[in-house]
């Protein structure tokens, strides 16, 4: 099941980085028709098989700090993580959207910050930030010295404008008129207009979901995963920012909830995980969707 690992050489053309990227692809599991590409290994190491600009949106969440100890096994940092943000820019198309789905630890009583970071080092490669989105869900512990901790972020990065906004509608009330209030700097002067309101509006950029038990997901398998999110936060952003038969990558998959809504929604997915046991989940947990079980 392993990936073979490749070493693109830094100046390689395009084609040998093409042929290497195919080769890397001899070791992955599709399944049925559907285009799924599920690599076990480091994304650091396979995402350079990637060929430049080849993918459309990623949809993925990094390790939290040192929140999950992920089997004990994992070595997160920031080398890792510039890495990472450095290879994303380079794998996505012009247009292209990162949805990067994160939170802070708090230590030694102060929140570490790191999600600003990350943030402003996505800009420092050439992202835009396009918007900062909030993952609105009930926090599992309470404190008694802060607020409930209900929300992790969701930085929309874009290289360039986006290329697909499909932005998901809801309902505006009252769908009658609304005074606006005008005022003229010259005469000093409030008039009031009524404005027809439509009757819907793009959602707010707070989303909310339920999570945990049989709302993340149906599949018990899934929460074998300490840090999953829900299969609708992947299904609403991989319609927002992508177009069906669009190529869509999770290079930290974890339990494969991106992979499981590509396979929704007609998007072909290339997903990568390091630890085998999460791997085992993910591709147990795509198979099975794809097999309509
Ligand atoms: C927050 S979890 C992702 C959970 C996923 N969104 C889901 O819904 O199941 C982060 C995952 O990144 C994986 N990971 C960390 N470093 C990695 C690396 N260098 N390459 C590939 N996977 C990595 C961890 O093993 C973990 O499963």
């Amino acid at each position: 099941m392993g990936a073979e690992k490749s070493s693109a050489d830094v100046g390689e053309g395009k084609h040998e980085q093409e042929r290497k990227f195919r080769e890397a692809l001899s070791t992955e599991i599709s399944i049925g028709d559907a285009l799924l590409k599920l690599l076990h290994g480091d994304c650091l190491d396979l995402m350079s098989d990637i060929p430049d600009g080849s993918v459309d949106l990623t949809v993925t969440s990094p390790p939290y700090d040192n929140l999950r100890t992920y089997n004990n096994k994992l070595v997160w940092n920031w080398e890792i993580f510039t890495g990472i943000a450095e290879q994303l820019f380079r794998v996505t198309k012009n247009g292209g959207v990162v949805v990067w789905v994160v939170g802070d630890a708090t230590i030694k009583g102060s929140e570490t910050g790191t999600s600003f970071r990350q943030a402003l080092y996505f800009k420092d490669v050439g992202f835009n930030l396009h918007d900062t989105m909030i993952y609105n869900r009930y926090a599992q512990f309470t404190s008694n010295v802060r607020y409930s901790q209900d929300f992790e972020y969701m930085f929309i990065f874009s290289k360039d404008k986006p290329k697909t906004i499909n932005l998901i509608q809801t309902k505006c009330k009252p769908h009658g008129g609304n005074n606006f209030k005008l005022w003229n700097r010259d005469s000093n002067t409030i008039k009031y207009r009524t404005v027809k309101r439509n009757k819907i509006k793009p959602h707010s950029n707070i989303f909310k979901y339920n999570r945990g038990n049989n709302h993340s997901t149906k599949d018990k398998n899934a929460y074998k995963h300490p840090a999953t999110f829900p299969e609708l936060l992947a299904h609403d952003h991989i319609i927002s920012w992508s177009n069906e038969g669009d190529t869509v990558l999770d290079p930290m998959m974890g339990s494969g909830t991106t992979g499981v809504a590509c396979l929704n929604l007609n998007r072909r997915f290339i997903g990568i995980e390091k630890d085998p046991e999460y791997f085992k989940i993910a591709t147990e947990r795509i198979e099975k969707k794809t097999n309509g079980k």
